[in-house]
């Protein structure tokens, strides 16, 4: 895993955005762009950063696939907190990936057993665009991922899940109060993340130190669903300092951000 740690959230958003950009280069292996797409506050800087490359023609999304990390149950797509339409408003009206290349969980259906089926076949859609090259993600404040909520299964694939409490008490502010947020969802599981190529992990601010410590350097358990990033192979973790507040490691991360040079290998 790697920690690169950001003075500023523009800063976070920047080298989140590079990571990104790399991660698509080597796990692209030329293929037009398969992207994993998380909502939240966290990414908002990152998604600027590429349509910044795409102003500058380093990056082009116009023949990618995105794939939403989570929908909410019982909300039309067409309901302005949706996920779907969240993700058209801030990924694809920016990044000029087509809407109709924007792949998005079923909340609604006739029947539980029909959003089951859908979750299944969502899965097998990711398959079938070759897998996820880049998944970006951002935390909960209890470690959830997409909406693997603490108790998640660590192998679990894109299915229903129970909101959390605090996560709908998190999640209220968008909504005309708590009544109105669902109380379920439909989330790409942990199995189906750890699939990615790379995740790109974002976190901003005091409110997330104490779940990216569990994550990073806490012990690798349901009751944290973002320790599963300690199984991945190409993990990066971009922080503020205040996300990194309760990183033990902290000194490490910094001698490990630099690259390694020439000058390195001929020293020793
Ligand atoms: C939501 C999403 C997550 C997101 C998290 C944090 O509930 N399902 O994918 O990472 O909340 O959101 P924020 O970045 O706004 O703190």
């Amino acid at each position: 895993m790697r920690v690169l740690i950001g003075s500023t959230p523009d800063e976070v958003a920047r080298i989140a955005a590079e990571n990104v950009l790399a991660g698509l280069a080597r796990h692209g292996a030329g293929a037009d762009p398969v992207l994993g797409l998380a909502t939240g506050s966290s990414p908002l800087g990152l998604y600027r950063e590429l349509a910044r490359a795409v102003q500058e023609e380093r990056a082009d999304f116009s023949q990618a696939q995105g794939f939403a990390l989570d929908e909410y149950i019982g909300i039309p797509d067409t309901h302005e907190q949706s996920y779907r339409q969240t993700l058209v408003n801030e990924v694809c009206n920016t990044i000029g990936l087509p809407a109709q290349s924007l792949h998005v969980p079923q909340g609604m259906a006739e029947s539980v057993e029909a959003i089951e089926e859908a979750a299944r076949d969502y899965d097998a859609s990711i398959a079938q665009a070759g897998g996820i090259q880049v998944q970006i993600l951002g935390i909960g404040s209890n470690g959830h991922l997409g909406f693997n909520e603490p108790g998640s299964a660590l192998r679990s694939r894109t299915r229903i899940k129970r909101l959390a409490a605090n996560t709908r008490e998190d999640n209220a502010r968008f909504f005309d109060g708590i009544e109105h947020v669902p109380t379920h969802c439909v989330t790409q599981g942990l199995g189906t993340i750890l699939d990615a190529g790379r995740l790109v992990l974002v976190a901003i601010g005091a409110g997330k130190a104490d779940a990216i410590a569990a994550a990073v350097e806490g012990p690798i358990s349901a009751s944290c669903p973002g320790s599963v990033l300690q199984l991945h192979q190409d993990a990066v973790v971009v922080v503020d300092e205040a996300a990194a507040a309760g990183l033990k490691l902290r000194e490490y991360y910094d001698d490990a951000a630099e690259e390694l040079t020439i000058v390195d290998i001929a020293v020793h």
